[in-house]
């Protein structure tokens, strides 16, 4: 991964933004849904590899976790780079020894250091819902700086049919679930065009989906 210029994008401040940061750095098991689920997501993910990558892409896995679905990912492109806050977990991602990825624990304030165009695809799973105060819409427009023309954002994401909730799931950790609107308004404004919208399961009233977006 090739870093460019000084980052200018700050976490968000404020007493959840706080402790969601101090949670997830902490995070050493991502998993706080139930087995199914998580079943439907190994399930769909390698569908939606098939159909959005090609074997020459390079792809980029922000909030990657242990690296358990950047595995997944991998296998259907030439090159990943996964990066998340928390360090215990990029250890668990880069002890697969994946031959073609590179992990690196830093967050999603630092993407303003990475290129224009440096990649052709981007997956952003499970992640936005931890960003708070501002950090969701300007990790959305850096991901649109860093895809290539015709590129594709794959998000896995929690959104509500009516209006956002912000709630307690662990520990210091508050998850914000937007609105589908609201969600989908933030990629339209960054110039990113909603192309596919799979549905996996809905659980304590909260729709869970993977999008897919287009830079035209
Ligand atoms: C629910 S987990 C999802 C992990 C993985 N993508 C998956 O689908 O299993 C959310 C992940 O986002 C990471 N995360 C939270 N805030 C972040 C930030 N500001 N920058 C980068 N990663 C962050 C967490 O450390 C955690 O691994």
């Amino acid at each position: 991964m090739h870093a460019t210029a000084t980052s200018n994008l700050t976490p968000a401040s404020g007493p959840a933004a706080a402790a969601n940061h101090v949670y997830w750095q902490r995070c050493q098991d991502t998993h706080v849904a139930n087995a199914g689920y998580y079943q439907r997501v190994r399930s769909v993910l390698p569908l939606l590899c098939e159909l959005h990558l090609a074997p020459g892409h390079r792809v980029l896995d922000v909030g990657c976790g242990n690296g358990e679905y950047s595995a997944v990912i991998a296998r259907h492109c030439a090159w990943l780079d996964g990066i998340d806050l928390a360090p215990a977990l990029i250890d668990q991602a880069l002890a697969l020894g994946l031959p073609n990825a590179d992990f690196a624990a830093r967050g999603v304030d630092t993407l303003d250091r990475l290129p224009d165009a440096a990649y052709d695809a981007l997956f952003v799973m499970g992640v936005f819902a931890t960003l708070h105060g501002g950090l969701f819409e300007a990790t959305v427009a850096q991901l649109q700086r860093l895809l290539k023309p015709g590129g594709v954002l794959i998000t896995r994401d929690s959104v509500t049919p009516a209006q956002d909730v912000v709630r307690r799931v662990n520990d210091g950790y508050h998850a914000h679930y937007r609105s589908a609107d609201h969600y989908a308004g933030v990629f339209t404004a960054a110039g990113l065009r909603m192309q596919r919208a799979v549905y996996l399961e809905t659980f304590t009233g909260i729709d869970n989906y993977f999008f897919v977006f287009r830079r035209d």
